[in-house]
């Protein structure tokens, strides 16, 4: 990217990013260039993955940092057609679970530490504190995101799957996990089919989420540009115009809205996870 063309490049991807026009930055690359373009993707072309590029995807993942090295993550790349649709229809029935060509599905998996820690004849009572849940939650998640920056860095595109969550015990068995590991989310990845068009999701304006020095407490009516501009985007996507703060407030209303994850601590003390 020559100088005139990355300064072009950056006023549009922030443009579309906020659907405003009040940021710029000082320098772009193809990296940032990468992550700004960022949208889920949901449809896509029968075509499997390229030899060698899911093994790539994965090694970007394992570049990602990780919580004293202790790697509480794996991975499952589903491929298996009837597979893949059971979990489909675990996952509230997405259609793009069951049509992407790979389907990974991201693990906090404790497991290792259990047997490196049985082999060393220590107690491994950490594993009883939610401190080590988060450190495998965040391991994985951290690896994910990896994963799809470049997955969309190779053409490829995405879609996170938190509904794997619906029913983890099932889950859990569809995928033979041990003890001490619980499928955190999934992902479909595969190549974009190019008929469905698509603009980029605008995120909270960004003096919302950037706090300097210490945390600014946001008022309800600090949020009505930002419900304006998501409007304006679902209106282009042809989608029902909601309200962000509305669509917020329902996806945490109820037990109902976590449609089966209300039962996820019981389900993870079986496991093996203690969350002390
Ligand atoms: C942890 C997580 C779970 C998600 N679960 C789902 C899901 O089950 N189904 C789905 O279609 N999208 C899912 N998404 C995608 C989000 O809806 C999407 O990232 C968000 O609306 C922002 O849109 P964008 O990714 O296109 O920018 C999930 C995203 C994350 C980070």
């Amino acid at each position: 990217m020559d100088s005139w063309d990355a300064g072009r490049r950056a006023r549009m991807r922030l443009e579309e990013r906020y659907r405003a026009a009040d940021l710029s930055a000082p320098t772009w690359n193809d990296v940032l260039d990468t992550m700004l373009a960022h949208r889920s993707v949901r449809t896509y072309r029968d075509a499997p993955l390229q030899r060698g590029v899911l093994e790539t995807i994965v090694a970007a993942a394992q570049s990602a940092p990780s919580s004293s090295n202790l790697q509480a993550w794996s991975v499952i790349a589903v491929r298996d057609r009837d597979r893949k649709a059971r979990l489909s229809r675990l996952a509230a029935g997405q259609r793009h679970v069951a049509q992407a060509p790979v389907l990974l599905v991201f693990v906090a998996d404790l497991s290792r530490v259990r047997t490196v820690s049985a082999a060393s004849g220590r107690a491994a009572e950490g594993l009883d504190y939610i401190e080590s849940f988060i450190i495998a939650v965040a391991d994985a998640a951290f690896a994910a995101q990896n994963a799809l920056t470049a997955a969309e860095s190779l053409g490829l595109g995405g879609c996170y799957i938190g509904a794997m969550r619906n029913d983890a015990q099932a889950v859990a068995r569809e995928l033979d996990l041990p003890d001490d590991a619980f499928a955190v989310f999934g992902m479909t990845l595969g190549y974009p089919d190019a008929g469905v068009a698509a603009q980029v999701k605008p995120r909270l304006p960004q003096q919302l989420v950037l706090h300097h020095e210490q945390y600014r407490r946001a008022a309800a009516d600090d949020f009505t540009a930002y419900d304006d501009r998501l409007r304006g985007f679902r209106s282009d996507q042809q989608m029902a115009e909601i309200d962000w703060t509305d669509q917020a407030a329902r996806r945490l209303a109820d037990k109902k809205a976590l449609t089966g994850r209300e039962s996820l601590r019981p389900f993870l003390l079986r496991r093996g996870f203690g969350l002390q």
